[in-house]
Order: C-alpha cells, then structure tokens, then sequence
C-alpha cells in the first residue's frame, strides 16, 4: 500500500522460495480463502446498510459483508500481502463470472488457477494502480512459467487447505447479487495491526459491526489477557451506541470462560449446520 517497493521484493522473496513464512509480522502468505463459516454466525448481527470494520484477509469477510448489505466497509490487516490479495478477490467478482471466479480462487477445488490471461485481460482494469503494479510484477517476475505453466501456488498464498465449501456468496445466484452490490459500497483499507487502530479511526463516523476473526488466537499471552479489555476500552468508543463487536476464538475454546469470568461483556452463541460448528462472542455495547 504505502510501501510498494518494498511489498514487491517481498513477495518476490516468496515466490522464489527465498523467504520462509513467518506469521505475525508484516509479511506472510495471506489466506486466499477463509477458514471460517461466515455464513453460520453473519447472520447473528444485521449488516444491512450498515458501516462495517472487518480484517481484510482474504477478502471473504469483506464479500459476505457485502452480500448481507453492509454499505460503508473499512477493512484492516496487519499483512502486507493482505491488501493485494483482498483487492484481487474483490476485483475477481467485479471483472469475473461466477464459474471464471471460482476457479481461478480454487472455490471447491484444491488448485487456484490464478491464470495469467484471466488476470491481465478481465481482473486488472478493477484494481488500484499500486495494486495493478504488484501483481503485474508478481506476474512477471514471481512464475516461473516453464515449470508450470498454468503456475498458481507460488503466489504467495496460505498452503494450508482451506476449502470451506458453503460460504453464502458462492452459491451462483448469491454471487450475481453480492457483485451486483459491489458496486454502491464504500469501501476503505487500513494497513494496521489491531491494537494501533484506536489512533487512527474516527469516533465522529463509529461502526456498527466490527469483525475481529479469530485475531485473539494469533496474539502472544499477554495481549490474549488484556482482549475483552481492549475491545470494551479501546474499541468500544468507536463503536456504535447499539453496535456489536464480535471476536472469537477458535483454537482455544476453554479461553471463553475466563473472558466472561470477571467482567462479562461477551454474548456466546452456538452456531452449527450439518457441514460446521462454532461458537461465537459477541460483545455488544449497548448492554454494558
Ligand atoms: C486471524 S487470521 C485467521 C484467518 C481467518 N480465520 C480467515 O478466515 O481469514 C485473519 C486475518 O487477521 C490478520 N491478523 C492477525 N492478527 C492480527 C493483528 N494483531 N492485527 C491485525 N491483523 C491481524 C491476519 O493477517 C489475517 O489476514
């Protein structure tokens, strides 16, 4: 974003398999998908019309704000890479069909296919200029093109297998409605890690939903200790009187006890269909 030289020669790093991944600092592979049901626990607040502060990671929780109505979408990461991949998803649906979107972010399939004609001829006239640049120079420099031609996985993208199959936006009826949405949302980005956020956001234009992820399973012991206190204290103020914050955790599920043992501000709601389970905390501002 402000450092594009830089986020370049890192990326290229990855691509050529000389930078090893190291997750929490400014530079890792972001996800190209989401891990998490969103379709199971958006649902909990309602987003329609709403102004919405959301991790970018991959995108997904931006698309699926977007499908349930959100109107005005601020998304943040502490990943540099977040910000490319993010914008390249999102100009995914506005240049591509459905059937074109999902294979070319690997949706129901192992391999994304991230060509190189589907990119230049039908993704890039959507993207920022700063993003164009870094993935044209990812496109020219990162592939290595007589390995492989159809080359995908050397992007820098999370090697985990990610593939949660049912996510609202996909289905193809969804998909023309959350692109057709795309384009009257507002939409801004904030490269930042979680706890500098408070300095830069705006109290005069508060949130009414805010979308945490799973961060606090991503923080060291002594920042898990202090969350619920950083979300009422911190963040609270830049929430709506009536508006939601919601931040769980989804590795350590004995953490949400102790979150509500002295002070018990988060809501905890069991979300669960056949394919997926989870449980949510909701902290909710008006009842505190
Ligand atoms: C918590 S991670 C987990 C992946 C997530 N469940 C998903 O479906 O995308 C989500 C995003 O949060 C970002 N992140 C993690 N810790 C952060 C922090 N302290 N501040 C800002 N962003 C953070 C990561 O870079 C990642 O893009």
């Amino acid at each position: 974003m402000d450092n594009l030289e830089k986020d370049i020669k890192n990326g290229l790093k990855y691509m050529h398999g000389t930078k090893r991944l190291l997750y929490g600092k400014k530079y890792y592979p972001p996800f190209y998908q989401t891990n998490e049901a969103l379709y199971l626990y958006y649902p909990l607040f309602p987003l329609n019309e709403a102004r919405i502060l959301t991790v970018a990671s991959s995108g997904d929780h931006v698309l699926e704000a977007v499908f349930r109505g959100a109107k005005d979408i601020t998304a943040f990461d502490q990943n540099h890479f977040a910000y490319y991949m993010s914008a390249l998803k999102i100009a995914g649906m506005k240049g591509l069909e459905w059937d074109e979107f999902m294979r070319f972010f690997a949706y129901r399939t192992k391999i994304a296919s991230f060509q190189e004609d589907v990119y230049s001829k039908k993704i890039r006239s959507y993207l920022a200029s700063d993003v164009q640049i870094f993935w044209d120079t990812l496109y020219d420099e990162g592939f290595e093109r007589e390995k492989n031609k159809e080359q995908n996985q050397l992007l820098i993208l999370d090697p985990s297998d990610l593939n949660v199959s049912s996510k609202s936006y996909l289905e193809e009826k969804n998909y023309e409605k959350t692109r057709a949405r795309l384009k009257y949302i507002n939409y801004h980005y904030i490269e930042s890690e979680l706890s500098k956020l408070p300095k830069v956001l705006d109290k005069n234009n508060p949130y009414q939903v805010m979308l945490l992820s799973n961060i606090y399973d991503w923080l060291g012991d002594i920042r898990q200790a202090y969350y619920p206190d950083f979300i009422k204290k911190k963040l609270g103020p830049y929430l709506d009187p009536n508006g939601v914050c919601v931040a769980y955790c989804m590795f350590h599920t004995d953490e949400y006890e102790s979150w509500n043992q002295d002070d018990p501000i988060f809501e905890m709601s069991h979300c669960e269909d056949e394919k997926n389970k989870m449980i949510v905390y909701t902290y909710k501002k008006g009842n505190n």
